[in-house]
């Protein structure tokens, strides 16, 4: 099937945390961008462009919005959904109180489809097109997210959480049972249609020696395959840790020693990471995921991302909204956040950064960026489009906007899923927001 949007489309070539911002930002004005059996097949001038379209070809015409790829979330627990918003914890009380509590009705079938429903339903509402995400301790909680989003053809990234320890009993796997039930979902859903498995410790906490040398034979078995965490997102959290594994030097170190620091390895938070673990992570290719909404709503506190792109020991690093501890599904929320924790630490974020993180950054730390998070031809055709004047005050202030980058800083301070006009995955339209 063929289908193109037609519009200003700006994607990334390069890091504008380590390049010129002109050198890295790819922006056409009145472009086309042709579909075709799920790729880009054409991206250029409109002018240039449709005179080669078969005459019977509908364009969806974008004036006054921007087409982006789409949205690429690093770390989120889908089964969360439902418990966002969950007042007054931090980290390891939250966890006991709700997440425990909300995980356990996962054990029901019907309950984890309907929650994959919604929630994928949600996320292209916010044109985020790909993720990676944590589901619960039972095998078919990410049997039903996957199921879910082959419906929509979503490339998407998920795994089983594994934990033998310090959780609710029925929430709790075994050394050996973490493996068998990940190894078979691994053969079932990696690779099936856009498929990814993602090997899944919840966090060196709940994982016992014996899982997490279980789990690194496992990554060993796939070395291709991505792995997902949690890393030093909280003080008592790395005190645990530090009391746990008294024979590590650091936390990073916990996860190195059973193979689960390398490329494709995609850590939550490190906020409060030491050089060495930076420097750990900088040698693995091993990335991070930034999840400021997250970070502010658990008062876990502020990463400081340039510590962490830039320089010599500069690691990927994507974003994450982390629900049900974050606080938002849109990612022009999850940047405002970014912007927010930036400027704790003295230098603001730009624009062009905050759309890099949440596009081909985020695909560059889960490893994806030959198929996803940029526009250009043979890329896989997942986009979002946005609408630069989707409320009342978008459309006044849209009115002072300057230029591109001015445009997207404000798109990115006071904009959310009404920003959103439609969402496209694989070439076709999977959502239109309602015009009124
Ligand atoms: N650390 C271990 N599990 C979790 C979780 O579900 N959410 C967050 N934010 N941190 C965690
Ligand atoms: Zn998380």
């Amino acid at each position: 099937m063929k289908t193109a949007v037609r519009g200003d489309v700006l994607s990334f070539r390069g890091n504008p945390f380590r390049e010129a911002e002109r050198d890295c930002l790819a922006f056409q004005r009145d472009a086309l961008v042709v579909m075709e059996n799920g790729r880009i097949a054409a991206c250029g001038p409109a002018v240039e462009l449709l005179p080669t379209l078969p005459a019977d070809l509908a364009v969806a015409h974008y004036p006054d919005h921007l087409i982006l790829p789409g949205f690429i979330d690093c770390h989120v627990h889908y089964p969360q959904t439902e418990m966002m918003a969950a007042y007054g914890e931090q980290l390891l009380d939250w966890l006991h109180h709700y997440t425990f509590v909300t995980e356990q009705g996962f054990a029901d079938e019907a309950h984890a489809r309907d929650v994959a429903r919604v929630f994928l339903d949600e996320q292209l509402r916010n044109g985020v097109t790909t993720a990676c995400v944590f589901g619960t301790v039972h095998a078919a909680s990410v049997d039903a997210l996957f199921e879910a989003a082959a419906g929509h053809n979503l490339r998407i990234l998920a795994g089983k959480v594994c934990m033998d320890r310090h959780a609710p009993p029925a929430l709790l796997d075994t050394p050996l049972t973490a493996y068998e039930q990940s190894r078979a979902l691994i053969q079932r859903w990696h690779g099936k249609g856009r498929a990814e498995y993602v090997i899944t410790p919840r966090f060196a906490p709940t994982s016992s020696h014996g899982q997490l040398e279980m789990l690194g034979a496992l990554a060993a078995e796939f070395p291709d395959v991505a792995i997902q965490s949690h890393i030093s997102e909280n003080l008592d959290e790395i005190a645990w840790v530090k009391q746990l594994f008294p024979g590590c030097r650091d936390y990073a170190s916990v996860y190195q020693r059973y193979g689960l620091l390398r490329p494709r390895a995609v850590y939550g938070h490190g906020i409060h990471l030491s050089d060495e673990e930076l420097q750990a992570f900088h040698d693995s290719g091993a990335s991070l995921a930034h999840c400021p909404t997250s970070n502010f709503f658990l008062g876990s506190g502020c990463l400081n991302l340039r510590r962490c792109v830039e320089g010599e020991r500069a690691i990927p690093v994507g974003l994450g909204t982390d629900l049900g501890a974050g606080t938002s599904f849109s990612m022009l929320q999850t940047m405002n956040a970014a912007y927010m924790a930036a400027q704790s630490h003295g230098k603001p974020l730009s624009a062009a950064q905050a759309f890099y993180l949440a596009t081909r950054g985020g695909a560059e730390a889960l490893g994806i960026a030959d198929k996803v998070g940029s526009i250009a031809v043979g890329m896989e055709a997942d986009l979002a489009v946005l609408n630069l004047r989707s409320t009342p005050l978008l459309d006044f202030r849209m009115r002072y906007a300057r230029d591109l980058s001015e445009a997207l800083f404000v798109q990115m301070m006071l904009g959310d899923d009404r920003a959103v006009a439609a969402t496209y995955v694989a070439g076709s339209p999977v959502y239109r927001r309602a015009t009124a």
